[in-house]
């Protein structure tokens, strides 16, 4: 069946299992790097157990899926793949990539320019701007939405139109999106990332990343990336994070819908100054700032003071306090909600609030 017709509830749960009479109903963990009688080396050529999730985030996302060792990883074959010239990125975003991509410019690899990313015109002129500088096809626009820590969203779909139009590539970082929430490559977007070390594994127990494509030079730019940079996920992480894809759907739901309760009623907490929540992801910003942010982070005792997110248990952190995030108010909390009862998050929240 074509998976084009297919819901992403039913894709996540059958796409990348084998086929045929007797075949196992999970992609075994194939623990090899060597092959008998064969070309073929796991660096160079994969393994089924990667091409099993590979096969899945591809039918979700709509193209061909590469995985990596992590989410860092794919970012950085992205650019190894695509070697930009002018890279225009939101001006917050996440911190590694943006540390990447400065180093890249200190080492004079590339330029970086950054732009309000939710300034969807300004956005534009500036990426018209460095192509008259650099050429449309040196010049790569790299949007994160929504972004960590603020929340901000992108016109993903008019920016990668437009994008295309003129010939400039775009790579979507959907980490805090998932599949669920966005598909960009259906707006055009080149490539389309996610840290599947986040929603999709869902565990908090494995890292990895991947990048999916509709083109197939882009594609293989990608494995060239992998196989050069040695950026190879494990098998035992590819298994776990399709095992966690299959959840994503309900996970994505579940967690979406306490996150929306949360910032309800964290808008009408008299200690809170703002509360934004795209799908299961929360941000807000507490009036008492870095001292009161950080005694609520301290108080939690459901939630749990962690930098990582996309578990199915609920994590936070104030994000100011990393050198990277200096820019980010030193009031405001990330969180990441999980699938926990939604009462007893907020009375563990509330609770740290009155802390
Ligand atoms: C938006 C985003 N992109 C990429 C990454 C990097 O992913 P990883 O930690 O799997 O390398 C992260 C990690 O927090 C992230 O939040």
């Amino acid at each position: 069946m074509n998976p084009e017709n297919l819901s992403p509830r039913t894709i996540a749960v059958s796409a990348g299992r084998p086929t045929g009479d007797g075949a196992p109903i999970n992609q075994p963990i194939v623990l090899a790097s060597n092959f008998r009688n064969a070309p073929d080396y796991a660096r160079t050529d994969g393994t089924e157990s990667w091409q099993a999730l590979e096969e899945a985030v591809g039918a979700l996302e709509g193209g061909r899926c590469v995985s990596f060792s992590s989410g860092q990883g794919v970012a950085s074959a992205i650019i190894f793949a695509l070697r930009p010239r002018v890279v225009v990125m939101p001006t917050v975003s996440y911190l590694g990539v943006r540390k990447l991509l400065d180093l890249m410019q200190i080492r004079e690899q590339l330029t970086v320019v950054q732009v309000g990313i939710t300034d969807t015109a300004n956005v534009l002129a500036e990426v018209e701007r460095q192509t008259v500088v650099h050429g449309a096809d040196k010049a790569l626009l790299w949007i994160e939405s929504p972004t960590n820590p603020t929340l901000d969203e992108a016109d993903v779909t008019a920016l990668c139109a437009a994008a295309a139009r003129a010939g400039v590539r775009t790579a979507v970082d959907s980490t805090f999106a998932t599949p669920m929430g966005q598909r960009a490559l259906r707006d055009g977007a080149t490539v389309v990332m996610h840290s599947g070390t986040k929603f999709i594994g869902g565990h908090s127990d494995l890292m990895i990343g991947l990048a999916c494509t509709t083109d197939d030079a882009v594609h293989d730019a990608l494995i060239e990336a992998r196989t050069f940079v040695g950026a190879t996920p494990g098998a035992l992480e590819a298994f776990l994070a399709l095992r966690g894809l299959r959840t994503l759907p309900i996970r994505y739901e579940a967690s979406m819908r306490n996150a929306t309760e949360l910032a309800t009623r964290l808008r009408a907490h008299p200690a809170v100054e703002w509360a934004k929540n795209v799908g299961p992801m929360l941000s807000f910003i507490l009036k008492g700032g870095a001292v009161a942010a950080d005694r609520a982070c301290n108080a939690v005792r459901v939630v749990v003071q962690a930098t990582s997110l996309g578990g199915v248990e609920s994590t936070m952190e104030r994000r100011q306090k990393y050198a990277g995030d200096a820019h980010v108010n030193p009031g405001l909390i990330r969180m990441s909600v999980g699938i926990e009862d939604v009462e007893d998050l907020w009375s563990d929240l509330s609770a740290a609030l009155a802390s």
